[in-house]
């Protein structure tokens, strides 16, 4: 990999194309949808796995359902340098979120497999079953498995249909009695890298293809129940009602102003569903859901304790029943230094200006900064659109990731180099 355009068949060109492959496997037939542990996460995994194969890796599939291919190196004890993103997808996504930094990692690996080059350690590339957190109401349950950090209670957690993650997971041919067995004993990772679309403005506005992430934005989600009574929308006068979507939407209103009042605070209502939902039935239950998020742990749970005691009286004044379960709650977290230089390094030997920037959204390099230095390489993004069918980006800029990937790697592999 050069620095020279893009040729009629380059690693870029493969990586793109790999991700329109990739981003077809879907559970719905007009809109890209992967959950873990779906028929359409299996399918993935054969295709990256045969990706990998190709590229001189073994594979194997953990016991959450994580695909690892593993590129040996000279000193198969050394600590593992691992290198990847998640396969799992929110509803009608982008087919990059995730996909992109699993599959860079699958075309590195096969610039060293063609070069014959072997780095002192093994280099391994890890497909996460769940990032999002969209199916369950959990999430890292791949890169919190790998570290060793997953509480097995997750297991007990339902999908909308009922079904836990255990059984689901057992379903997809996973294992979780054997969960412990997918973490890494401590010191065995020596670093985890990963390359992520930005799904954000900043480096496309500053017209750079590339950028090296400072720190992520800790996430807390909360789950609303409200409880009304269900009536008929004509009889029932107005001041009688005990009506559950009016107090969500004064929900929905007090998370809006609350987060707009706060620099570096953001929250959002991204899921309301409303029973029974007739036109002409007054709205008994109303279920919502809350993302709040802030680079402050501080001002994160300031908020979120505010928000919980509002959102009780809002209920209260409106005569409804109120229950809040806090779903997951992720604090803030700080790219390693020593990798983010690493990753400098490389931009600058590869004629890129370097430039730093945090990260609204969470990824599993949080959840992996628990197990070893960890670090990410953010791609620019068009229009800032991410979460979105519409998310894209460039040739030349999936050219630029992988000659820093690559750069990177190798820069990882001299002697005296420290994540
Ligand atoms: C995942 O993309 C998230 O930030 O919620
Ligand atoms: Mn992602
Ligand atoms: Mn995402």
């Amino acid at each position: 990999m050069t620095g020279s355009p893009p040729e009629a068949s380059s690693p870029g060109r493969t990586l793109m194309a790999r991700l329109d492959e990739l981003g077809r496997i879907s559970a719905d037939s007009d809109r890209l949808n992967r959950q873990p542990f779906t028929p359409a996460h299996r399918q993935a995994i054969e295709l990256v796995a045969g990706w990998m194969r190709l590229a001189g890796m073994s594979t194997r599939v953990d016991p959450i359902g994580n695909l690892i291919g593993r590129y040996e190196g000279q000193d198969p004890t050394a600590p593992v340098l691992l290198i990847g993103s998640h396969l799992d997808t929110v509803v009608d996504a982008g087919r990059y979120d995730g996909a992109l930094g699993v599959l860079a990692g699958v075309q590195v690996v096969a610039a060293l497999h063609d070069a014959e080059e072997r780095l002192p350690f093994a280099v391994e590339v890890v497909a996460f079953c769940d990032e999002e957190g969209v199916r369950f109401p959990t999430t890292f349950l791949g890169s919190k498995a790998i570290c060793g950090t997953l509480d097995r209670k997750v297991l007990e957690l339902q999908d909308q249909a009922g079904i836990t993650v255990g059984a689901a997971l057992r379903a997809f041919g996973g294992d979780p009695d054997a969960l412990a067995s997918a973490a890494y004993p401590p010191g065995s990772l020596r670093a985890f890298l990963e390359v992520h679309i930005e799904q954000g403005p900043v480096l496309e506005a500053e017209d750079r293809p590339l950028g090296i992430v400072t720190a992520i934005q800790g996430q807390s989600r909360l789950a609303v129940v409200l409880d009304g009574v269900a009536g008929h929308a004509g009889t029932v006068p107005m001041g009688h009602r005990r009506d559950a979507l009016a107090g969500a939407a004064e929900i929905a209103l007090l998370v809006e102003r609350r987060c707009s009042a706060t620099p570096d605070l953001v929250g959002t209502v991204g899921r309301l569903e409303v029973l029974p939902g007739a036109v002409n039935v007054i709205p008994g239950r109303a279920l919502l859901t809350l993302d709040i998020r802030s680079p402050s742990d501080l001002l994160r749970g300031q908020a979120v304790a505010e928000l919980v005691q509002a959102i009780h009286q809002i209920a209260a004044a409106r005569g409804l029943g109120c229950t809040i379960a806090r779903e997951h709650d992720q604090p803030a977290s700080v790219c390693a230094p020593g990798l983010q230089r690493v990753l400098a390094q490389a931009m600058r030997a590869e004629g890129i200006q370097v430039k730093y920037l945090p990260s609204g959204a969470g990824h599993d390099t949080m959840a992996m900064a628990a197990a070893c230095p960890a670090a990410m390489l953010f791609v620019r993004c068009q229009g800032g659109i991410s979460h979105h069918p519409l998310e894209s980006m460039t040739l030349p800029d999936a050219e630029a990731a992988l000659r820093v990937l690559l750069r990177a790697l190798r820069l990882l592999a001299l002697p005296k180099a420290r994540p």
